[in-house]
C-alpha cells in the first residue's frame, strides 16, 4: 500500500499561473503537494499557492531545492538558467518551463549542463502530449496520406501584459527575452517539427505595434522543411480580449488534409482524403485513441514524476527545447535582416 510518506517531495520555485497548472496536474496524477515546499519572490503569490496546493512556503529557492526530491522551475524566463544550475549542483531532477531561457546561447548552456548532469529533466513543451497533435501526427505520418506538402499554422492571443494574465514581466525584454514568438510560439515551432519534420531554412518578418522595446507582437514566417514541405507560421499578440489563446493548424499532404482547430488538447482534429472519405475526432474519444501514443504518461506532470523516481530520461528533454530555440533564433535573425532567408544549421549560439 502506498502511504503519503512514500510519495516524492515536489518543490516549486515560482508560484504563478503555470505553477498552479502543474500543481493541479500533479494532484490528478496522484502526487499531491502536501509534502513539498514553494518559494516566490512575491510572498503574496507563494502564500496563495501554498494554501491552494497544500504545500509549505519556504524562505528561498535554495531551501526548496534542498528539501525536495524534484523541483519545478516556474519563474519568469530570465531566472530559469540559474535555478537549473542550482538543481544540478544539488543533484535534484528538474522540470523547467519553456522557453528555457531568454536567448539561444543560454539555452545551449542549459542543455549542455543538463545533459552532462545525467539527471532526469523535462521542459514545459507540453503539446508533445496533446491528444490533438498526437493524432494529427498519426494521420500525417500514415503512408496513405502521402508526403506532407504544406502547413499553415496560425496562433493568436491577446498580448498577455493585460487581461487575466496581467503579466508585467512579459512586457520586459530583460525578463521575457522577446515577444510572441519566443514567449508563446516556441510551442508552435516545436509542433511544426513534431508534425512535419526538421526545419531547414526560414524567412520572417516582425512588427512591434505595441511599442514595447524588444517585445514583438507579430511574427510571420515562411518555413522550408528538410523533407521538401513548405509552410507558414503567423503568431499574433493583439488586443482582442475575447481571444485568450487560439491555434489553427492546416496540414496538406499529397492525399490527405488534416486540420486542428478549437482546443489544443481535446480537438477536434478533422481530416479528408483523396478518395472522398472524411473523419473527425475530439474529446474523450480523441483522448482514448491517443493515450498509447503519449510517452511515459498522458499527464506531463505524472510522466515527469515517474521518470524522476525511476531515474530515467524525462520527455521532452532540453535537446528538444534547444532545437526549437535554434529555429526561433533563425526567425529573429531573418526578421532583423528584412526577411532574408536564414539556414537553421548556420545558427550557432
Ligand atoms: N508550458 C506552457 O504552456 C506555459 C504557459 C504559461 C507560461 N509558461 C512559462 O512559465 C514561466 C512562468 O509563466 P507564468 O505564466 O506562470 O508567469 P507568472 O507571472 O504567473 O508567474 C511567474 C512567477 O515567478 C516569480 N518569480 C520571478 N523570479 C523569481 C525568482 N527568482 N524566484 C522565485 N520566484 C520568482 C514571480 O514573482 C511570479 O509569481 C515563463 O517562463 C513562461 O514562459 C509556460
Amino acid at each position: 500500500m502506498t502511504t503519503s510518506t512514500d510519495l516524492p517531495i515536489v518543490g516549486f520555485v515560482g508560484t504563478g499561473h503555470i505553477a498552479t497548472f502543474h500543481s493541479k496536474m500533479l494532484k490528478i496524477s496522484g502526487v499531491p503537494m502536501t509534502r513539498g515546499g514553494c518559494f516566490d519572490i512575491d510572498a503574496e503569490r507563494s502564500a496563495v499557492f501554498a494554501q491552494a496546493s497544500g504545500s509549505t512556503v519556504m524562505a528561498s529557492a535554495d531551501e526548496v531545492i534542498a528539501s525536495s526530491d524534484m523541483v519545478y522551475i516556474c519563474t519568469w524566463t530570465s531566472e530559469h538558467q540559474s535555478l537549473v544550475e542550482k538543481c544540478i549542483a544539488a543533484k535534484k531532477p528538474f522540470f523547467c518551463e519553456k522557453p528555457l531561457s531568454i536567448g539561444l546561447s543560454q539555452a545551449a548552456e542549459m542543455h549542455a549542463a543538463a545533459t552532462a548532469s545525467e539527471l532526469t529533466h523535462q521542459c514545459g513543451l507540453i503539446l508533445r502530449r496533446s491528444p490533438a497533435y498526437l493524432w494529427a501526427r498519426e494521420l500525417i505520418s500514415d503512408p496513405g496520406a502521402g508526403a506532407p506538402m504544406a502547413v499553415v499554422f496560425r496562433d493568436d492571443q491577446f498580448i498577455p501584459v493585460q487581461g487575466h494574465y496581467k503579466s508585467t514581466w512579459r512586457g520586459d525584454v530583460t525578463k521575457a527575452g522577446a515577444g510572441t514568438l519566443l514567449e508563446h510560439s516556441i510551442h508552435d515551432v516545436d509542433m511544426l517539427r513534431f508534425l512535419i519534420g526538421d526545419v531547414e531554412s526560414v524567412s520572417a518578418r516582425a512588427t512591434y505595434r505595441h511599442g514595447i522595446e524588444g517585445i514583438e507582437d507579430v511574427v510571420a514566417a515562411s518555413i522550408g522543411f528538410a523533407n521538401g514541405a513548405v509552410g507558414t507560421l503567423t503568431t499574433i499578440w493583439h488586443d482582442n480580449l475575447s481571444r485568450p489563446s487560439l491555434r489553427n493548424v492546416e496540414v496538406f499532404c499529397e492525399h490527405r488534409t488534416v486540420v486542428i482547430a478549437g482546443d489544443d488538447w481535446f480537438g477536434p482534429v478533422t481530416w479528408s482524403n483523396t478518395d472522398g472519405t472524411t473523419g473527425s475526432l475530439e474529446g474523450t474519444e480523441l483522448l482514448e485513441k491517443t493515450a498509447p501514443l503519449a510517452i511515459g504518461d498522458t499527464n506531463p506532470d505524472g510522466a515527469f514524476v515517474k521518470a524522476a523516481v525511476d531515474g530515467t530520461a524525462g520527455f521532452p528533454d532540453f535537446s528538444i527545447a534547444l532545437e526549437a530555440h535554434r529555429i526561433v533564433e533563425a526567425m529573429y535573425r531573418s526578421a532583423r535582416d528584412n526577411g532574408n532567408a536564414v539556414r537553421v544549421a548556420s545558427v550557432q549560439p
